[in-house]
């Protein structure tokens, strides 16, 4: 009835409601034999009388010690299981309890192994970042991996990301097409369960330093420098795209007319609010964003470099994965005023699976 087994895998804790419920079964049994039903210890000297006529205990002998006995054992049962409730009442929440951190601490031990076979070679042993080989093997400079002790403190106040918990689950169910993250767990042909994926999560976050990293404030450095390291590895060494979009007429795209400088500070402002928040469209890789990583004088000055590279012609798109719907692409080719200057450049770059790289 009660496993042996179960006993001793349960350990401390449980083991003292188990050791209850033992001695109020043994205690049940005990009343049973004493005082139970079919055991009647009364004179036994009357074999061949019919049960229904044999003489049983005198009156007297009920209405006193057989009484006593039968009442004393009611309340000896009684206070049991009026303290065996509340006992047990005062225990469970705590053995619940412990229960649980331990399955969790068992979760925790089984991510780190996992991390350290499966992700320690990018993100570092200790989850402090590191770098893996731009998928194009004819750019030499690595891509960053970022790091993930602090990944909580960095999505916190984050436009883009609300439950760090979920988009690390995102990021190991799909990977980060077009960038040297992949998709890990089994439901996109990668080797770790939903339970390998949540052990790992419970690791990670059991980890976390709270801390933000340095901004690299690349001081005296051009925007082009800062784009070629930062930007380039997405937006492609010329931005003419890859896993994000082209930037080359990405001021067009945000109403710049090309003449007057409202709508110039209009589109600036829009980039420089997508460089601060990033941008997450549900099912692609997000924009990280940079207002952690670069300084305000960086993040102007690769504004300024990509305000030098405009072009002006109507959509011009390229992203892996294949371009978002262009505002305009179903609509015959002439939307704007002309564009015939520079309209044939865009529909040579405009190729909807352009840069198959990998
Ligand atoms: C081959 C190298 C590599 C391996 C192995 C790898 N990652 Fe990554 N990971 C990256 C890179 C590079 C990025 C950044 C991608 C980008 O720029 O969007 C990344 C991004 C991430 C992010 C998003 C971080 C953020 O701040 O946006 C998470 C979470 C993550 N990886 C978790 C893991 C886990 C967990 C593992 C192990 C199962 C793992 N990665 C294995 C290279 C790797
Ligand atoms: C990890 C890859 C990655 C990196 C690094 C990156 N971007 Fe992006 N970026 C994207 C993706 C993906 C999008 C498209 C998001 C979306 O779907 O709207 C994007 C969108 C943008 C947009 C908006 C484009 C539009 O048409 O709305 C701008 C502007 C931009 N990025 C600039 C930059 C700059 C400048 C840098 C460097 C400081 C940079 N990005 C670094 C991936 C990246």
């Amino acid at each position: 009835m009660i496993d042996p087994f179960l006993l001793a895998e349960a350990g401390g804790s449980a083991a003292v409601p188990i050791a209850i419920l033992l001695v109020a079964l043994v205690g049940f049994a005990i009343a049973y034999v004493v005082v139970g039903p079919g055991k009647r210890r009364g004179p036994k000297r009357h074999g061949d009388i019919p049960l229904a006529m044999r003489p049983y205990h005198s009156d007297e002998e009920l209405e006193t010690t057989g009484m006593t006995r039968a009442m004393a054992w009611g309340v000896a049962l009684a206070v049991f299981a009026s303290l065996f409730l509340p006992l047990y009442w005062l225990i469970e929440p705590t053995r619940i309890n412990n229960a649980v951190d331990d399955f969790y601490e068992q979760d925790v031990a089984a991510g780190r192994t996992q991390y350290q076979n499966a992700c320690a070679s990018c993100h570092g042993t200790n989850l402090e970042g590191g770098s893996a080989p731009h998928p194009d093997p004819n750019v030499s400079a690595p891509w960053p991996a970022p790091a993930l002790d602090n990944i909580v403190a960095r999505y916190q106040d984050s436009e883009i990301v609300d439950d760090v918990e979920n988009f690390i689950r995102l990021t190991l169910d799909y990977g980060r097409p077009g960038t040297p993250m992949q998709a890990f767990s089994t439901l996109s042909g990668g080797s770790l369960s939903d339970n390998q994926v949540d052990q790992l999560i419970a690791y990670i976050l059991s980890v976390q330093t709270g801390e933000l990293p340095e901004a690299t404030s690349y001081v005296g450095a051009s925007g082009e420098d800062v784009f070629a390291n930062e930007c380039a590895r997405c937006h492609g060494q010329q931005a003419e795209g890859g896993v994000g979009p082209q930037l080359i007429n990405v001021f067009e795209r945000y109403a710049w007319t090309g003449e007057d400088d409202a709508s110039l500070e209009e589109a600036r402002e829009v980039i420089r609010h997508v460089l601060e928040n990033g941008r997450d469209v549900p099912g692609k890789a997000p924009m990280p964003a940079f207002d952690q990583t670069l300084s305000a004088d960086a993040i102007e000055a690769v504004i300024d470099h990509i305000e030098s590279i405009q072009e002006l012609g109507g959509p011009r798109f390229g992203q892996i994965g294949g371009d978002p719907q262009p505002p305009e692409a179903d609509a015959d080719g002439d939307t704007a005023d002309g564009g015939e200057g520079e309209a044939d450049e865009g529909t040579a770059s405009g190729g909807t699976d352009i840069d198959s790289e990998d």
